[in-house]
């Protein structure tokens, strides 16, 4: 009986030993951490033999392009970067440990290979990833996302059609390549065809990221370089609303101006109140346009050539009004001229004649003062015809009609000049006009047929 007790004493006594937590330090994972980690020496090369070279496996996502300065000529992209390469030094038998193929170990305290980005100009705000995957047959798997900051040589004088080729070309900054081999992990194909991941609705688009494996001779070594190509398209349709269609806008507008009179000066205000705006416009414009010290886009060319365009079309109107006020003047100044020569000419001779004879006649009458009372029916007859021939009030009124005549006349010729003028400024307005219309839209369909060939190409 006493052994019974005995022996359900020593059953309970060994379940409860049973049901006591395993301590840490036994877990298969830590075991097999602790196993792994515990000669590894993380500054040496995981190569048993050294002569055999660490080929690391590399794969690159783009997810996005966050900005693109011209000015300093450099791409912000953002991109799922993954390393992968074999140590020696990490491998077990799942077996011995749980069944575990694969722990996730501190990326601090593992060899990792030095593969940088050669065009990197700056830090991008990167987070930091602590940990890498090793499975049991060693294979390690370093997946971290990096902003990069690249330099790139952007061309941007088919903004905002253009397209960049930005290169993000990774390398071992010190390791030859006989020592850290680079490699593609998935297919060139594959990697140049994957946008999944690519954020697609910002301005710029991805096409493709072609790659490729280059060594670079330096001294008496290899340097392996795998060199992606990002080539990327903006989207131009934001662009061209905001910005080629008002300037498009402006240049109908002034165009349509023309119709306006031309003798108004309705038509030089109107075109100075279009080119103040349009420089307003493209003063703001300016933040938005891309520039090089070295390049200017042709967006830039084509707003300097739209603002000649105005201030060519302003100094025509001027030149025309200017034109027709000449010729009024012109026209005034001939008839006042004419008038006067008239006036001092040949009137001018007929009136002294008449004054003359006017005077004599009064004279006369003055002399036949003895005979005024005299009222025999001879003198009466002589004093009558003396008066309507040489009356100073019938010449005046004769003076009168003449000039009148003469003002009409004048005032005729003075009109069919001024008609003529006016008739020959259309003209020279009209002809400007459709010079000026032939010019523009040469210009127009040029710029037109460049930009297309660029979106479509
Ligand atoms: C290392 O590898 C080379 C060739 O791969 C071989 O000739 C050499 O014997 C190896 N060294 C050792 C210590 O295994
Ligand atoms: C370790 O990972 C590599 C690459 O993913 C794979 O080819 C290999 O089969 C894995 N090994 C084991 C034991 O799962
Ligand atoms: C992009 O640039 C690289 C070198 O800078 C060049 O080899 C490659 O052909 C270019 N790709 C395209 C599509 O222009």
């Amino acid at each position: 009986m006493s052994s019974i007790i005995f022996l359900w004493l020593l059953l309970s006594v060994i379940s409860q030993a049973d049901s006591v937590p395993e301590k840490p330090k036994r877990s298969a994972l830590n075991q097999l951490t602790r196993m792994l980690l515990r000669r590894y020496d993380c500054g040496v090369r995981p190569v048993l033999n050294w002569t055999s070279p660490t080929l690391v496996y590399i794969d690159l996502i783009i997810q996005s392009v966050l900005d693109v300065d011209g000015q300093m000529q450099k791409v912000t992209t953002s991109i799922w970067y993954r390393q992968i390469w074999k140590d020696e030094f990490l491998m077990w038998d799942p077996e011995e440990f749980d069944g575990i193929t694969e722990i996730s170990l501190s990326s601090d305290a593992i060899w990792v290979p030095d593969v940088i980005i050669s065009e990197f100009v700056d830090e991008g705000k990167s987070p930091n990833i602590p940990y890498v995957y090793v499975n049991s047959s060693g294979i390690v798997k370093n997946y971290k996302p990096i902003q990069v900051v690249s330099a790139c040589d952007l061309e941007i004088y088919a903004f905002p059609f253009d397209k960049q080729n930005c290169t993000l070309t990774f390398r071992s900054w010190l390791h030859s390549v006989s020592e850290v081999d680079l490699a593609l992990w998935r297919s060139a194909e594959e990697i140049a065809t994957d946008t999944r991941e690519f954020m697609n609705d910002g301005e710029w688009e991805l096409l493709s990221v072609p790659s490729h494996y280059w060594k670079m001779h330096l001294g008496d070594r290899d340097y392996a370089h795998i060199q992606f190509n990002v080539l990327i398209r903006r989207r131009p349709l934001l662009f061209v609303v905001s910005v080629l269609i008002p300037s498009i806008f402006l240049m109908v507008v002034d165009v349509i101006s023309f119709y306006l009179p031309p003798n108004s000066g309705t038509r030089i205000t109107f075109k100075t109140s279009i080119l103040l705006g349009y420089t307003v416009f493209r003063v703001n414009m300016m933040d938005e346009i891309p520039a090089t010290a070295m390049k200017t886009p042709l967006i830039g060319v084509f707003f300097a050539v739209c603002m000649a365009f105005l201030v060519l079309s302003l100094a025509k109107s001027i030149f025309v009004v200017k034109l027709l006020h000449h010729s009024e003047k012109e026209v005034k100044e001939m008839s006042i001229s004419a008038c006067l020569l008239d006036k001092y000419g040949s009137t001018d001779q007929t009136f002294s004649e008449s004054l003359f004879t006017s005077v004599r006649t009064l004279d006369d009458v003055d002399q036949s003062g003895g005979y005024e009372f005299d009222l025999s029916p001879e003198a009466d007859l002589l004093s009558l015809t003396e008066a309507r021939d040489g009356s100073p009030q019938l010449e005046k009124v004769l003076q009168e009609v003449v000039s009148l005549k003469l003002y009409l006349q004048e005032e005729e010729d003075e009109g069919s000049a001024q008609t003529d003028w006016l008739a020959l400024c259309y003209k020279v307005d009209k002809f400007l006009f459709r010079m000026y219309l032939l010019i523009l839209l040469i210009y127009s369909s040029t710029l037109l047929l460049l930009w297309s060939s660029w979106s479509s190409g």
